[in-house]
């Protein structure tokens, strides 16, 4: 029996988050969920969208399923999940993007893992004015040779133990010499030490380019923080969007899995909401425990479901629920 930290979190999380426990429960997953709060109902109940139990509860159990948080406007508190990724060093941002059954798309076959170094680069917001009048500001971008060569080191691990080919440093060191050009250095040096993966780099323009004309020649990216963020998002929009991407936060000791999308205030409470965003990071975490077989049983489930018109969310043009769906899928299980 393993412990794993749920937040169920705010908006249509405890749906959803009740639709992927019921799936896990019925395809017997051996998993023990420790309930923890998080955003806007910790706040109502202790002024604190991230309570220190919750903290402990994930420090002590290392790994959690999260849904959705509402960051609560007015509270000066910047993001939970921001605080969440600093406090357990969560370095590696893994998103998965493959092309689902029944999910149209404006594209072939997409099979891509990326991978977003979350701690540094362009993205830490360490900005600031070049003057009084404020006509003129400046940003930093920080990039160290630890940082890269752990995040770069996940990915090739991870293609390792999940049978993938090759790895893609993505950079624009062409321009950034020294910091995305430091990214590429580190990346060269540790490829040496995985010559089973074929590697290659690419600048990010052109990264960008080839995802849309010729998705499938991508097989693992990696990439530092803020051109991460951007193709992590033009990958998910390749198979679909961000209702059907799930992610994983990662760090040495901890791991936190989530779908990417928020909590949908517009939809809360209707049963209208769609899981596989949160089941796909589900499924990620059970990987992660080793619960393979597991994982690849639901997702097939979930790919026969996904063809149903019938039991399918709204926002992929169908007519069910998130009951409904559920059902489904847990009836689709063999
Ligand atoms: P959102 O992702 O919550 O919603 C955008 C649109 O997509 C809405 O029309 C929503 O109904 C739809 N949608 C999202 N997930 C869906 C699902 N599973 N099934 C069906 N439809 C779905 O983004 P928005 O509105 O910008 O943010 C709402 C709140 O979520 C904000 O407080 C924001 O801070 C928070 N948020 C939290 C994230 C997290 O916890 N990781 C990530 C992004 C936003
Ligand atoms: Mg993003």
């Amino acid at each position: 029996m393993r412990d794993i930290v749920l937040i169920k979190g705010d908006g249509i999380g405890p749906e959803i988050t009740d639709s992927v426990t019921e799936i896990l429960a019925a395809a017997k997953a051996d998993i023990n969920w420790i309930p923890a709060l998080a955003g806007m109902e910790a706040y109502e109940k202790s002024g604190n969208p991230l309570p220190d139990e919750t903290v402990e509860l994930i420090d002590k159990h290392k790994i959690a399923l999260k849904g959705p948080l509402t960051t609560p406007v007015g509270s000066g508190f910047r993001s939970i999940n921001v605080a969440l990724r600093q406090r357990f060093d969560l370095y590696s941002n893994i998103r998965p993007a493959r092309t689902l059954p029944g999910v149209p798309t404006h594209f072939g076959s997409v099979d891509m893992v990326t991978f977003r170094e979350n701690t540094q680069g362009m993205y830490i917001g360490r900005e600031r004015w070049v003057d009084e009048e404020q006509n003129q500001a400046e940003s930093i971008a920080i990039v160290s040779r630890d940082a890269s060569e752990r995040i770069i080191r996940a990915a090739f691990e991870y293609a390792i133990k999940h049978d993938r080919k090759k790895v893609t440093l993505v950079h624009k060191a062409n321009i950034l010499k020294y910091t995305t050009g430091l990214f590429l250095k580190v990346g060269q040096e540790v490829s040496k030490d995985y010559p089973d993966i074929a590697f290659n780099d690419m600048i990010v323009d052109n990264t960008a380019m080839q995802m849309v004309i010729r998705p499938e020649i991508f097989d693992i990216i990696v990439t530092t923080n803020l051109f991460g963020d951007i193709l992590s998002d033009l990958a998910s929009g390749l198979v679909g969007g961000l209702g059907v991407t799930g992610s994983a936060n990662m760090g040495d000791q901890h791991a936190m899995f989530e779908a990417v999308h928020g909590s949908a205030p517009d939809i809360a409470g209707q049963g209208k909401a769609n899981p596989t965003a949160l089941l796909l990071s589900a499924l990620m975490m059970l990987e992660h425990i080793g619960e393979t077989e597991k994982a690849e049983m639901i997702r097939k489930a979930l790919y026969r479901t996904l063809l149903d018109k019938n039991v399918i969310t709204g926002d992929l043009g169908g007519d069910g629920s998130t009951r409904i769906f559920t059902k489904a899928l847990i009836g689709n299980m063999r």
